[in-house]
């Protein structure tokens, strides 16, 4: 059964302070299966174990990308202090408290500091850690303001599973065109409770996400072990959520749910599409509902139930993962081709390492279809996003462009 982490009140350290924590913050709404402890601990920032020092330190978001952050980090167990210092070039450091927690499969503990009045479009340094152990200095940029008409670079990739070394190197690739954040659609391990995969996976990340979100799809390779949660810092439940960032607008899906629990989602999908005024709408979750893979094929239940409210609302672009190869559908609505503009581009992008699987089903959904490693750039600009997928060695493998 699943339960919720009572709300824990983070103190603030600093006051009077243009960032700050964002009052009464959940860290993971959602840990999981068990119920064992898992409380936040107290914030005590002169507490540390005997291995302090700040890993895989993380930029994320739990709330809006243009005002908030979430700083995330690791350490032993036993060290509490959690604390990021964050300025602006040419101003003092503000200090923020946030707090922290551990989980059952391992992992030390996980801290994380949510700030809060940020201001768009603006670069922040900061480090993370306590007083005598900070880490390095780090940067992020937070999102242009919702509904402004700037250019966005993001990346896709997807399916790393238990080939970490992989992911490592198209990560690398990936780094290399400077994308905004990068949207991973799921199975980022292979078993969701194997902290050894969870740490190669994040291995691989050093370098870049202390800087660039991560923005990671739930997969049913993720199991909804309490691993996935607690290394999350997201939106709302942390697998169904939807963010803007300049004039984009992405929901984010959890497919592994029921089909009772499916059609929930559409329903809250139906409400945050319908709602939102951006100019691009773009979908992330992990099973196709449009795939020629010869391994899992299409997910007939998605076609019913996702697909059309997302055409009915105009998404432009559908991401997923889970059929290991990479494919670009035609422009669809209901099931059939039409003009361009006029229907949802469904893209699986599921090579980041795992075992590539054959796509020979040759629907005629299927307008591209590439058995390799790969990774897909989105650059929107103004009226138009190219779409560009790449493989392992950086070669192009697709291009097209979407006109909103
Ligand atoms: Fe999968």
């Amino acid at each position: 059964m699943l339960w919720l982490l009572a709300c824990h009140t983070i103190e603030k350290f600093a006051t009077d302070d243009a960032v700050a924590t964002c009052g009464d913050t959940i860290l993971t709404p959602q840990l999981g299966y068990s119920s064992s402890d898992r409380d936040p601990a107290d914030v005590d920032e002169a507490s540390f174990g005997s291995a302090p020092d700040p890993y895989h330190v993380r930029y994320s978001w739990s709330g809006d990308p243009a005002a908030e952050a979430t700083i995330l980090w690791r350490t032993d167990e036993d060290t509490l202090a959690s604390q990021v210092q964050v300025w602006q070039e040419g101003s003092e450091p503000q200090a923020v408290a946030g707090a922290s927690f551990t989980f059952n499969t391992g992992g030390g503990r996980v801290h994380e500091v949510p700030l809060c009045n940020l201001a768009p479009g603006t670069t922040y340094a900061y480090r993370a850690g306590g007083e005598g152990h900070w880490s390095a200095e780090y940067s992020f940029t937070t999102a242009p303001a919702a509904g402004s008409d700037v250019p966005v670079l993001f990346a896709t990739a997807g399916d790393a599973r238990d080939n970490q070394a992989t992911w490592s190197a198209l990560l690398d690739q990936i780094e290399t065109y400077s994308p905004d954040f990068l949207l991973f659609t799921g199975d980022a391990v292979d078993f969701g409770s194997n902290m050894d995969e969870w740490d190669a996976f994040l291995d691989a990340g050093v370098g870049f996400m202390e800087s660039h979100a991560m923005v990671l799809v739930h997969g049913n390779h993720e199991f909804y072990a309490e691993n996935y949660f607690g290394l999350v810092a997201q939106p709302g439940d942390e697998k169904t959520f939807s963010l803007d960032y300049g004039p984009l607008h992405l929901a984010v899906l959890d497919d592994s749910a029921s089909a009772e629990d499916r059609a929930a989602q559409a329903q809250w999908l139906d409400g945050d599409l319908g709602a939102t005024k951006q100019a691009w709408k773009v979908v992330s979750h992990h099973m196709p509902a449009y795939s020629s893979c010869t391994t899992h094929g299409s997910d007939t239940e998605l076609q019913e139930v996702w697909s059309p409210v997302e055409e009915d609302n105009g998404v432009q672009l559908d991401f997923t993962g889970h059929n290991h190869n990479y494919e670009r559908s035609v422009p669809l609505r209901g099931g059939n081709e039409v003009s361009p503009g006029e229907g949802t581009v469904y893209v699986v992008a599921a090579g980041a390492g795992a075992d590539l699987y054959a796509n020979e089903m040759a629907n005629p959904f299927t307008q591209v279809a590439e058995v390799t490693e790969h990774f897909v750039l989105t650059t929107i600009d103004g009226a138009a996003a190219d779409v560009v997928a790449r493989d392992l060695a950086g070669n192009e493998i697709d291009r097209f462009s979407v006109d909103r």
